[in-house]
């Protein structure tokens, strides 16, 4: 297999599975109990927790674990949605967001909640000036992506930070896509809640993390999702998943390791790999090519169906949407949000490689999608 799907889940880091392997085997303690066994699993969490501070530029105690981005980002919204509702009942976000987000705006509507949802450029970033005519006194919460999950476009966080804050709402940041793999430090960014997920970057499934803010300039306060033991400082009960965390604390000091060689070196491949593609007639590539992140590319293929496409390349992995969605027979909400027809957002196919991937691999890809590319037109009398 060729696994070119990374933006749907990573394999885990051999180091990751080894710094985890005691916490499955001898070191099963809980972390709340207050024996010797339970006290080394409590610091094995406290160290990870630390790690992944350390990556996003954050206190440890503003790290919430959850089991992963989905959890991290309801617990977010409806969390502030719960708490700060006698200030206001309004958010903003961005129709090319997760359905993690998407989905839990749309259900705070029907409990009262005003939603907007910020259109896109036809290259995938918002309008700042839209941004700004959409804020209203009663915002309290404004939700955008650092990275999107299906073309990879970068948002400009730190200007979008500037306006929410001037405008008195507080920022909350997606950066499941992005930490670990790009740097985003919560303080330059000017984030106040910040989602991630391991899983996206080379350790399992099963574990993710909020930030919430408790310093300058906004000190924030979550209403609980998960109410029972008062883990994790009321904010998410529940018994701390301490293998799951180790791993997430060990793959977040390598990324802080390895961010810059993973990003030229997967980068390079990224750019072969797109630039070959782009050889082929009746392709291009969608959203913004400079605001991107390295490891991804989404081809539009003229006359291709991406199911077919997807079938045909048989032994390498690669995807239509999100993973995430991919239940769903509706086209990418995020491509249509660019301004695609139906027809053309169930022809594109998204390429995300990581660390991984080898230089031997490109070509094998090219030729494959070639070739597939081919018979299908073929078969479809030209396009
Ligand atoms: C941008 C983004 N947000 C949220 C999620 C959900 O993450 P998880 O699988 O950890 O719940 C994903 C997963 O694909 C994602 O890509």
């Amino acid at each position: 297999m060729i696994y070119l799907d990374n933006n749907a889940t990573t394999k885990i880091d051999p180091r990751v599975l080894e710094t985890m392997m005691p916490f499955l085997t001898d070191n099963f303690a809980n972390a709340a109990s207050t024996h010797v066994f339970g006290v080394g699993a409590n610091d094995a969490v406290k160290t990870a927790r630390q790690q992944i501070a350390d990556l996003i530029g954050a206190e440890a105690h503003e790290i919430v674990f959850t089991s992963g981005a989905t959890e991290a980002i309801n617990l977010a919204i409806k969390g502030v949605a719960e708490q700060y509702q006698t200030k206001g009942k309004h958010i903003i976000t961005v129709q090319t967001e997760h359905s993690a987000v998407l989905d839990v705006c749309r259900y705070l509507e029907t409990k009262g909640f005003d939603v907007t949802y910020l259109p896109v450029k036809p290259d995938g970033l918002i309008d700042l000036e839209v941004l700004k005519a959409a804020l209203r006194p009663d915002t309290i919460l404004v939700s955008i992506m650092a990275v999107n999950n299906e073309i990879g476009v970068i948002q400009p966080l730190k200007e979008i930070s500037e306006i929410v804050r001037r405008a008195g709402a507080l920022f909350m940041t997606d950066g499941t896509q992005a930490v670990g793999k790009w740097p985003l430090h919560v303080d330059k960014a000017g984030i106040d809640l910040l989602t991630l997920s391991a899983h996206k970057f080379y350790r399992p499934k099963g574990v993710g993390a909020l930030f919430v803010r408790q310093r300058r300039p906004n000190r924030v306060k979550l209403e609980a999702l998960l109410h029972g033991g008062g883990h994790e400082g009321g904010k998410r009960s529940g018994t701390l998943n301490v293998t799951g965390i180790v791993g997430m604390g060990k793959t977040a000091e390598l990324a802080q390791k390895q961010l810059a060689s993973d990003a030229e070196r997967v980068g390079k491949l990224r750019d072969t790999l797109e630039n070959e593609l782009l050889q082929i007639t009746g392709t291009r590539i969608n959203g913004n090519r400079e605001n991107r992140l390295y490891n991804v590319t989404n081809v539009f293929f003229e006359g291709c169906d991406s199911d077919a496409l997807i079938m045909g390349l048989e032994n390498i992995a690669v995807s239509n949407g999100s993973a995430c969605t991919s239940a769903s027979i509706d086209p990418s909400h995020v491509l249509m949000a660019l301004g695609m027809t139906e027809t053309e957002a169930f022809s594109c196919i998204r390429f995300s490689l990581g660390r991984f991937n080898t230089v031997d691999e490109i070509p094998q890809v090219v030729e494959a999608v070639k070739k597939v590319v081919g018979q299908l037109r073929a078969m479809s009398g030209g396009f």
